[in-house]
């Protein structure tokens, strides 16, 4: 796996619709301001102009729907630009990178959700990432049922909302299995309230932040 050149962590954060990611992903913002830790902070797909253009083409509910190899081939097309603009040089500089989503989304929605080959997707990761992968990978996990509910409220649904709840199961019982399958994931019960998430963010970064500074 590559290494990051400083002590500089590559951190992203997952879930299904309705985790709140948001609220989350603002906490462990305020968390590396408070340690005054330099740090990017991004998104998938996005990050980068070309990343948000082609966000725009996939969250899209215009026209013919991509296929599912041109929505795996678009997804890994933005994250090819976003590590080549932001978040290696991010690193290199020293900077640590909270990312929200990265290749765990690949593998949860194109791959267990649509059905995607995931040794297919695992070729690709290889091409794209030349080794790159998180530090530290949090997965905010909720019953679709819940998620769905809370995504519903929020705002307008866009493409990948409007799935079907079997798709949001495949997509978490993805997420779960990933998880117990490697070390660098933490998963939080994102079904508590947002004080009782907030205090496992702080366990988790805990370690890290100690080490960071
Ligand atoms: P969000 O990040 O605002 O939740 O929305 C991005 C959507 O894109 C979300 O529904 C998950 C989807 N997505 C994929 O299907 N594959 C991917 O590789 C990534 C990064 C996101």
């Amino acid at each position: 796996m590559k290494k990051n050149s400083s002590s500089a962590k590559f951190i992203t954060l997952e879930g299904g619709e309705g985790a709140g990611k948001s609220t989350s992903r603002d906490f462990i913002v305020s968390l590396l301001s408070d340690h005054s830790i330099p740090f990017v902070h991004t998104r998938e797909p996005g990050g980068t102009p070309i990343g948000e253009t082609l966000r725009e083409l996939l969250l899209s509910k215009k026209g013919v729907p991509p296929s599912v190899t041109t929505e795996l081939l678009l997804v890994f097309a933005a994250r090819a630009q976003h590590l080549h603009e932001t978040i290696e040089p991010a690193l290199a500089e020293g900077k640590w990178v909270l990312c929200d989503r990265f290749t765990d989304a690949t593998y949860a929605y194109q791959g267990y959700g649509r059905g995607f080959d995931l040794n297919a997707i695992s070729t690709l990761e290889d091409l794209v990432q030349n080794g790159r992968q998180p530090d530290l990978t949090v997965l905010l996990d909720i019953d679709p049922v819940v998620g769905m509910e809370r995504a519903r409220l929020r705002a307008e649904l866009d493409r990948f909302e409007e799935e079907e709840l079997a798709f949001f199961e495949r997509v978490r019982a993805g997420y779960l299995s990933r998880a117990s399958k490697d070390s660098r994931f933490e998963v939080v019960d994102a079904s508590q309230n947002v004080t009782a998430v907030q205090a496992d963010l702080a366990a988790i970064l805990q370690p890290l932040l100690e080490g960071g500074g």
